[in-house]
């Protein structure tokens, strides 16, 4: 089973035909176009993976459809089929980004051959522009707010570390939501590496072996379920960054072998025999304590000590003073714009209860308080009761941590979130009058959106 859609285009009907029949037994998904023109038509309702096409068709030439799907979405394919005496145009084909060519007559397993690995360059290719728009989609919509000295001193080095090319790890630590995966994106964006992928690594999400092989990759073979080869994470980085969140929970058992990863800048796929040379930085991001978790033998010590070479501590945000409210204005306004509403101002009793609050959840935490206090406010103030900052979870967590004191770092209690979204999306069902086009609008999410989480809620349906 090979999986993926390919377009064969070319008026020699018999020979698309054979070759159709031979991709379709190997598992793809394969039509046929006689000429360029009906080729292109095509394109926007078949999202082919690959395409073949011949260099001479009736009409627009293989190289002018060449040009266009490269237009069009660059991450697709192409392989060129030239018959003999068109071989200037082959290589004209490559040099315009074709992915190679084929010589006819043709031999139909090189063609299955040539198949699988342009799908596999080509699913890759949309893999990493997933990652590039993402990283860049998160850091157009909030520059990093703040101007507190404690963080004006860490957003300095972050520049710095930005500023550079080639440094060693970079570890960012700091409670939940205090911005360290913003830092890590901004740090990307805003440096030399910018065009190249940012890769961002859930270590939380994965028990050791299946990490190995999404960090390494591995070789057809390694494993029972591993019937192709598969490039992992620290290639897929290469002249760019891999990002190692929640590095902490990365299980013993792998650490000496990220260790060597980072330290020799080779990697080798599991069931592989060579090392391959990689160019990537490496940033990390943890909310725990390593360095004490490295003492008490729960993290490698030599691991710790390469990740934190350079070290950038965010602070709490009940650490941060006046950032306090600068950051709630910078959210009353995305708010107040997002939900189509005209709240303009905080009163002075609400800005005095968010300076005292201890936020647990820093920055996230106070970001859905005003989420949710510019969605359910009437008028343009916002008051003490629209912040809802009493709750029995608040009060908890304001006995925990103390306005001043280094905090216990308690995470925001996740269940709470859920509980919060869910009746966000009740009172949003409630005012549209069950209508979730309507809802969807108010909660500015998509209807799909909506309907994905009124389905994780048991909500209606
Ligand atoms: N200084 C800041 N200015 C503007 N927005 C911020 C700032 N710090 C954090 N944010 C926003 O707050 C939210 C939480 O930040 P982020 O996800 O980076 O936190 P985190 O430290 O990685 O949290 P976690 O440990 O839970 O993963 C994000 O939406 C981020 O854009
Ligand atoms: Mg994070």
């Amino acid at each position: 089973m090979s999986g993926g859609t390919i377009l064969v285009v070319d008026d020699e009907r018999t020979l698309a035909r054979a070759i159709r029949g031979y991709l379709a037994e190997a598992g793809y998904e394969v039509e046929v176009a006689g000429n360029a023109e009906q080729a292109l038509e095509m394109l926007d309702r078949l999202r082919p993976d690959v395409v073949f096409t011949d260099v001479r068709l009736p009409g627009m030439s293989g190289i002018d459809l060449l040009r266009k799907i490269r237009e069009f979405d660059a991450a697709i394919s192409v392989c060129v089929m030239t018959a003999f005496g068109t071989i200037e145009g082959a290589v004209e084909a490559v040099k315009l980004g074709a992915f190679d060519y084929i010589k006819k007559p043709l031999d139909l397993e090189e063609v299955r051959l040539l198949a699988d690995r342009a799908r596999e360059t080509s699913q890759l290719r949309q893999e990493l522009s997933y990652y590039r728009k993402k990283a860049a989609d998160d850091v157009a919509f909030t520059g990093i707010v703040g101007t507190s000295p404690v963080m004006k001193a860490v957003m300095e080095r972050a520049r710095q570390v930005a500023a550079l090319d080639e440094t060693p790890p970079v570890l960012i630590t700091g409670e939940t939501g205090t911005g360290k995966g913003l830092v890590a994106r901004t740090i990307h964006t805003s440096g030399a590496r910018k065009g190249r992928p940012f890769i961002d690594v859930n270590c939380t999400a994965l028990p050791a072996t299946l990490m190995e092989a999404e960090l390494f990759g591995y070789e057809r073979g390694a494993f029972t379920d591993a019937k192709e080869s598969k490039l992992g994470l620290f290639e897929a980085a290469e002249g760019g960054f891999l990002f190692l969140d929640e590095v902490g929970d990365i299980e013993l058992a792998l650490q000496g072998k990220l260790l060597r990863a980072i330290e020799d800048r080779t990697v080798r796929r599991v069931g592989g025999i060579r090392d391959r040379k990689i160019d990537v930085r490496i940033l990390a991001a943890t909310n725990r304590d390593l360095e004490r978790d490295a003492q008490h033998d729960r993290f490698r010590k030599d691991l710790y000590f390469r990740l934190a070479v350079i070290l950038l501590r965010l602070p709490p945000l009940r650490e941060r003073g006046d950032d306090i409210p600068l950051l709630a204005d910078h959210y009353l306004k995305h708010y107040s714009a997002k939900y189509g509403r005209d709240v303009r101002q905080i009163n002075a009793q609400a800005r005095d209860l968010m300076r005292a609050y201890p936020w647990p959840g820093n920055v996230r935490e106070l970001s859905h308080v005003m989420e949710r206090a510019v969605l359910w406010s009437q008028g343009d103030t916002l008051d003490v009761e629209h912040l809802s900052l009493s709750t029995p979870t608040a009060t908890a967590a304001s006995a925990a941590g103390s306005a001043t004191g280094p905090g216990t770092g308690a995470p925001a209690d996740p269940l709470d979130l859920t509980q919060w979204e869910r009746t966000l999306i009740e009172r949003a069902l409630a005012e549209s009058g069950g209508n979730q086009t309507k809802a969807a609008q108010l909660l500015g999410i998509t209807r799909d959106t909506l309907r994905y989480r009124l389905k994780k809620f048991g909500l209606g349906g």
